[in-house]
């Protein structure tokens, strides 16, 4: 059991490397911080500061994020798309104002589809961008109470996991979980991008009950199944959702935003 966390946690080390890895390279050539190893390729930690200094001024945190983004997924082996650059970083940055406009793991279909429709995205569009889930992980409190839900002496949960997969959870998450120990969203291929989420959800082996729900409920089902038979289909609706969503609530005019100094912090 402990081997099985421990396993779990070092592929998402993994993961989260390369997650990071694809900022970092973005970060280190836009914003010139050259690591060692490039800086013996030819490469010199000042080079922008030298020929270009305001580039900081130039490429916003916004921008690179949605940048870091489209080569994650590219790396990780899924399409590659144009992004739309111009983005001023936001004013307000609280925990709370991201929380409150962001969908949770036990939203239904119907909390999902409202959330994505206020933003102007579609079922279609939705389940396309929680495809998403294709790589990267989830911590244990995001669906531990799935695996212990009974009625009477039977495990009920909603919507329904595959019960070998269950039992093989609950050793991974038991009741007194370790709040950092997760487990990959995709149980297909955890790795790649790639249409092996929708395969997860058919096989009944998706984690956060969003997901799982994708294919539990009947109006949503038929989308599923199409992606998880068609990677070029989900590839072009993944394309498609994620131009949508580099668009909304974009800020441009000068008082609206502004260029973060640090990217994390509003200036
Ligand atoms: C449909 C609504 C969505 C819900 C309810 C949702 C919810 C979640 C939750 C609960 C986690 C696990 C967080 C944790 O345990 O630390 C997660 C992880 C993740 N989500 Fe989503 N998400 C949604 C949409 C998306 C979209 C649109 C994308 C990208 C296109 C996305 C990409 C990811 C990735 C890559 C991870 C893994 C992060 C990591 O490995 O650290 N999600 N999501």
């Amino acid at each position: 059991m402990a081997m099985r966390s421990r396993g779990l946690q070092l592929r998402s080390r993994r993961q989260h490397s390369v997650l990071v890895a694809a900022a970092v390279v973005v970060g280190v050539l836009l914003l010139a911080t050259a690591a060692p190893r490039v800086a013996a390729a030819g490469l010199s930690r000042n080079y922008y500061a030298k020929t270009c200094p305001n580039v900081e001024a130039l490429v916003r945190g916004a921008d690179i994020l949605a940048l870091a983004t489209r080569d994650v997924v590219q790396q990780a082996g899924g399409p590659s798309y144009p992004v739309e650059l111009g983005r001023l970083d936001g004013k307000v940055g609280t925990r709370a104002v991201v929380k409150h406009s962001l969908p949770g793991a036990g939203f239904s279909l119907d909390q999902l589809n409202k959330l994505f429709a206020v933003n102007g995205l579609t079922q279609t569009d939705m389940i396309a961008l929680s495809g998403g889930h294709t790589i990267g992980v989830t911590h244990c409190d995001k669906f531990v109470r799935r695996l212990y839900t009974f009625k009477g002496a039977r495990p009920q949960y909603s919507p329904p996991m595959n019960l070998a997969f269950l039992r093989q959870m609950r050793g991974t998450c038991p009741l007194n979980y370790n709040p950092t120990t997760v487990a990959m969203l995709d149980a297909v291929t955890p790795n790649k991008f790639d249409n092996g989420y929708y395969q997860t959800l058919q096989q009944q082996k998706g984690l956060l009950s969003s997901d799982q729900v994708l294919f539990a409920d009947r109006r949503s089902r038929a989308t599923v199944n199409y992606f998880a038979a068609n990677q070029t289909a989900f590839f072009d609706a993944f394309v498609a959702a994620m131009a949508k969503l580099g668009r909304i609530g974009v800020k441009t005019a000068g008082s609206d935003g502004e260029i973060r100094r640090v990217c994390t912090k509003v200036n």
